[in-house]
């Protein structure tokens, strides 16, 4: 989605517009643009494409001596991607500019108005209208006047708006669009839509609720109420988060180095939460009380995409180890349908990023029948955190690939947590188990560390022989289906081969007329509970001449007379192997896109962080 970068201070404007908008790159967009003010007079530059052609049509004037603006990236949705309809858009004078992220749902009535008014539109955006209403309302006050226009508007935005008339001001508003302020005495202020590009400059943030407005300036930021006008107090936040850990560190891309960052991921989200000598697990920052968690009666995990995974393999742990009826709910359809939930039942969000609209709008429908909400998030301070009554944090640190992997890992170890957390809670696990689960789980993350130099070679070698596929299966028993689901998902979205991923049971109700001799099909197999039923699928699929590639336990001789193409994994404990068969299947989809040239990090047609419906 869109993203957007403004500043106001003692820098040089261009350089941190920039590279804010680079750390933004990895939320998907098709057009760029930046504005300054120099010499009382707005200086704008835009263009289709990457930011290296914004750069290039720069020139000079990434020197020029301006010290404040805005920058955006734009993820197009009303009107083509096309140097026109890039931000930022102007009012009829042109002293004015505005960045948006979000969409304006009554943009065509209030254009219409305009047009009787006499403005005069250059783009096909929504964002345009914006400007427009502005100007009409602005007299001598720029933060009424955006106010006076927001309160016209339905939709969604996060908002940035310069104007020559007040030249030491940026005005930046949101509602249900991320924007957050960055803040530092000496740097000045900072506004973007994620945390990335205020990193270099400062770890101290202020998260913006929706129908605020902020003045900002170098030395200070006011917010206040869209809807009563009030001032509104708000704390100012440190974040953990550095810069270098928003940088490639020497990695080809930042899908590869993230999925190295696995096993760190992995230990800072389980370690001081989990007792190694008691396997006591503690997550106080789920706010629920004993009585609370000893009402629930049923569970909703609601999710998107990858994160949506994680509640599917969360749904076997939860069911077997705590004992509580689970439902998992694609949050798009969630919304949608007639919920049977009260005060009795728990509902979770999963999300990396904390601002997918449609899981948000979900728990926000959740919340109002009554249920508990409790998110799993890796954004400190992101909409979902605030809007939920409790959050188990995954801590994987900034992840960058559009792909998610670290933090997809890190939801299943957090979700694992969860379940021994509800299982003790409630009296469902004997301590003898817990202990013996939590200990697999802390030393999962040196098993991971050991092995992947080892299996990324490996898998390097294995897809010459597999990267040019035009289609592709993966297919999974039990905890492994999601797996399937995941691999799928991750080799479709970064390599643009068309995948499935299947139970494996379920294949002989309709995908096994897929199978022959060209079609790729990953198998997991883990010697596990369903180990034997997997076995015989995977032999149906070879009687068929499928492509097998399987991924199998560490001695498992029995794989190689199914296929040569055999991937060893070492053993740990059964629970435990979604998060380490997820492994394989994300260097197997980057290790193909790679080779097929793909923009890994960057794929076409995605963002990183859906915030529109
Ligand atoms: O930030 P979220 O976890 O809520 O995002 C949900 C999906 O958009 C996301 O998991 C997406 O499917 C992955 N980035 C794909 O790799």
């Amino acid at each position: 989605m869109c993203g957007i970068v403004g500043y106001v201070g003692r820098r040089m404007l261009v350089p941190v517009v920039l590279e804010g908008l680079k750390r933004l790159e990895y939320r998907g967009y098709d057009s760029a643009g930046i504005v300054y003010l120099q010499d009382g007079a707005l200086v704008k530059y835009r263009s289709e494409g990457k930011l290296q052609n914004l750069e290039n049509i720069l020139g000079e004037a990434i020197g020029a001596p301006a010290h404040i603006g805005l920058g955006h990236t734009r993820w197009a949705t009303h009107g083509a991607p096309t140097t026109e309809n890039a931000h930022p858009h102007s009012d009829c004078t042109g002293e004015l500019v505005v960045v948006h992220n979000g969409i304006i749902e009554n943009y065509h009535s209030l254009r219409n108005e305009l047009l009787e008014k006499g403005h005069t539109f250059a783009s096909e955006t929504d964002t345009e209208v914006l400007a427009h209403l502005i100007e009409e309302y602005l007299e001598d006050d720029l933060r009424a006047a955006v106010s006076k226009a927001l309160a016209r508007v339905e939709g969604s935005y996060a908002l940035g708006v310069l104007w020559t008339g007040m030249p030491d001001t940026l005005i930046a508003a949101r509602n249900h669009s991320p924007l957050v302020l960055g803040v530092h005495d000496e740097e000045g202020g900072f506004m973007a839509s994620d945390i990335p590009p205020l990193l270099p400059y400062t770890d101290q943030i202020v998260f913006l609720d929706d129908l605020e407005l902020v003045v900002l300036k170098g030395d200070s930021h006011t917010i206040y109420s869209l809807v009563t006008g009030d001032k509104v107090e708000k704390e100012v936040k440190t974040i953990s988060w550095n810069s270098a850990m928003a940088e490639k560190g020497g990695f080809k891309h930042f899908m590869l180095k993230e999925i190295y960052e696995q096993p760190q991921a992995i230990i800072d989200t389980v370690s001081g939460r989990i007792n190694p000598e008691t396997g006591s697990v503690e997550l106080p920052e789920m706010n629920l009380s004993d009585d609370e968690l000893a009402g629930i009666e049923r569970i909703f995990l609601v999710a998107c995409g990858t994160s949506w995974h994680a509640a599917l393999v969360a749904k076997y742990w939860i069911e077997r180890w705590a004992k509580i009826p689970v439902e998992v709910d694609i949050a798009s359809e969630f919304r949608y349908r007639k919920l049977l939930i009260d005060e009795k039942v728990l509902t979770v969000s999963i999300s990396q990023s904390g601002e997918t609209a449609d899981t948000l709008a979900g728990i926000r429908l959740a919340r109002d029948l009554g249920s508990k909400i409790v998110t799993i998030c890796n954004v400190v301070g992101s909409t979902m955190t605030r809007e939920a009554h409790g959050t188990v944090y995954t801590h994987a640190g900034p992840e960058i690939g559009v792909a998610s992997t670290k933090a997809f890992t890190s939801q299943l170890a957090a979700l694992f947590l969860f379940t021994l957390y509800l299982a003790e809670k409630r009296g469902r696990m004997e301590a003898d188990k817990r202990l013996e689960l939590g200990r697999e789980l802390i030393n999962l993350a040196a098993v991971i560390d050991a092995m992947l130099p080892r299996l990324q070679e490996e898998i390097k070698k294995l897809i010459e022989s597999y990267y040019d596929a035009r289609d592709f299966l993966f297919v999974g028993r039990g905890l492994n289906f999601p797996i399937a689901l995941e691999g799928a998902l991750k080799l479709k979205e970064i390599s643009y081969i068309h995948a499935e991923g299947y139970a494996s049971g379920e294949l002989k109700h309709g995908p096994i007329a897929l199978i022959d001799k060209d079609m790729p099909v990953l198998g997991l197999a883990p010697k596990d509970a369903v180990y034997q039923k997997s076995i015989s699928n995977l032999e149906e699929i070879k009687a068929r001449q499928g492509r097998l590639i399987l991924i199998g336990t560490e001695g498992d001789e029995h794989l190689k007379c199914i296929t040569d193409d055999v991937i060893y994994l070492p053993e740990v404990h059964e629970e435990l192997n979604p998060i380490l068969y997820t492994i394989p299947a994300q260097l197997l989809s980057y290790e193909i896109a790679s080779r097929r040239g793909c923009d890994v990090d960057q794929p076409r047609n995605l963002a990183k962080s859906v915030t529109v419906e």
